[in-house]
C-alpha cells in the first residue's frame, strides 16, 4: 500500500498507575513495594498509540474527566501524534485509571475504573462520523459501554470498514450485537467467560474458538500469551507460534497485539504475516516496563524483526 494506513480508536483512555512488588498484601496488611510508574494507559488508547508507533494515521474517539489527568490524556494523544479532535472533556466525573499491580515474573492484576469512559455514547461516535468514515479499519474494546461498541460495529459495517473488536476486559455479550465485526480478538480469559468453555491448552482454544464461530464471529483470533495465537474462521484454524522473549511487564501486551495488527492488515499484509508481525510487536512490549512506554516504534520493530528472521 503505497498511503499511511488510517485507523480509529473507539475506546478508553485511563491513566495507569503500576506498583511492582515480590509480594502482594493480604486483608489488613501493609507492604512496602518495589517501584512505582504513572503512565498514559486504557486498552483504546494503548492500541491507538501502538497504531500510531507503527506507522498510521490515527484518529482517537473517546471521553475523559475534567480533572488533572483529562487534559494531559489529550496532550498525550497530540504529542504522539494522534487526531484527539473527537476526545471528549466531560465534567463532574473522574478521568478513567486503572491501579496495576506486577509480578516480578511480569504478570499483572488490574482494577479499572471506567470513570469518564463510560460516558462514551452513540451519539459521540455520530458526532466523529465524519472522521470514522474515512478511515480503513476500526478498532473496539470493551472499557467504553457495550452499546456504543455494538452501535460502532454496525457504522463499521454500513460504511464498508475493517471492524476489529477486542472484547477487554471479560465480560457477557449479546454476540448478535458484534458479530458485524470483521475480526474477534479475545484472549484466554474473556473467550472462557464468553464461550463458558476452559482454555488450558491448545485443544481447548481450538473448541473455544469453534464456539465463538458458532455464535456468529466471521474470523476469532484467540491470543493466548507465551503459547502464541489461534486463527480460526469457518474453513480452518491455525495456531501460530510465539516469539520467546523474557517478559519484565505484560501490561498492554495484547494492546499492542491489536494496534499494530490492525496496521499491518491496512498495509495490505496477508493476514497471516500481519497476525506474526503482531505477535512480535507483542512481545516485545513485555520487555519493557509500562503500556505505551514499552511499545516499540516501526523503526525499532523493523530492526528486531530483521534480527530474528535473517531478512526484512
Ligand atoms: O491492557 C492494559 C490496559 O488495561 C492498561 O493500560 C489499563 O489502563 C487497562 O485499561
Amino acid at each position: 500500500m503505497s498511503r499511511k494506513p488510517r485507523i480509529a480508536v473507539v475506546g478508553s483512555a485511563n491513566v495507569d498507575l503500576t506498583t511492582f512488588s515480590d509480594t502482594f498484601p493480604r486483608p489488613g496488611e501493609t507492604l512496602f513495594g518495589k517501584s512505582f510508574h504513572l503512565g498514559f494507559g486504557g486498552k483504546g488508547a494503548n492500541q491507538a498509540v501502538a497504531a500510531r508507533l507503527c506507522g498510521a494515521d490515527v484518529v482517537m474517539v473517546a471521553n475523559v474527566g475534567n480533572d488533572l489527568f483529562g487534559q494531559a490524556t489529550v496532550d498525550n494523544f497530540t504529542n504522539i501524534g494522534i487526531d484527539a479532535s473527537r476526545v471528549r472533556i466531560v465534567d463532574g466525573v473522574s478521568s478513567g485509571v486503572a491501579p496495576i499491580f506486577v509480578e516480578p515474573n511480569g504478570q499483572n492484576r488490574i482494577i479499572v475504573v471506567k470513570g469518564a469512559n463510560d460516558t462514551l455514547q452513540p451519539a459521540d461516535v455520530d458526532a466523529a462520523a465524519a472522521a470514522l468514515r474515512g478511515v480503513d479499519t476500526i478498532v473496539l474494546q470493551f472499557e467504553i459501554p457495550l452499546d456504543t461498541v455494538a452501535y460502532t460495529v454496525q457504522f463499521a459495517r454500513k460504511h464498508g470498514i475493517r471492524c476489529i473488536v477486542n472484547p477487554a476486559p471479560a465480560q457477557p455479550i449479546r454476540a448478535d450485537s458484534l458479530c458485524g465485526a470483521d475480526y474477534f480478538v479475545p484472549n484466554e480469559s474473556e473467550a472462557e467467560l464468553i464461550t463458558g468453555l476452559p482454555v488450558h491448552c491448545t485443544d481447548d482454544a481450538r473448541k473455544c474458538a469453534t464456539a465463538l464461530l458458532q455464535l456468529g464471529f466471521r474470523r476469532v483470533i484467540l491470543t493466548l500469551g507465551a503459547r502464541g495465537s489461534l486463527l480460526a474462521t469457518a474453513e480452518a484454524s491455525e495456531l501460530l507460534p510465539p516469539f520467546p522473549v523474557t517478559p519484565t511487564d505484560t501490561t498492554g501486551a495484547g494492546d499492542a497485539f491489536i494496534g499494530s495488527f490492525a496496521v499491518f492488515l491496512a498495509e495490505g499484509l496477508p493476514e497471516k504475516d500481519a497476525l506474526t508481525r503482531a505477535s512480535l510487536y507483542a512481545a516485545l512490549s513485555t520487555m519493557r516496563v509500562g503500556t505505551q512506554t514499552s511499545f516499540h516504534t516501526r523503526v525499532e520493530f523493523e530492526a528486531e524483526w530483521t534480527r530474528r528472521n535473517g531478512r526484512p
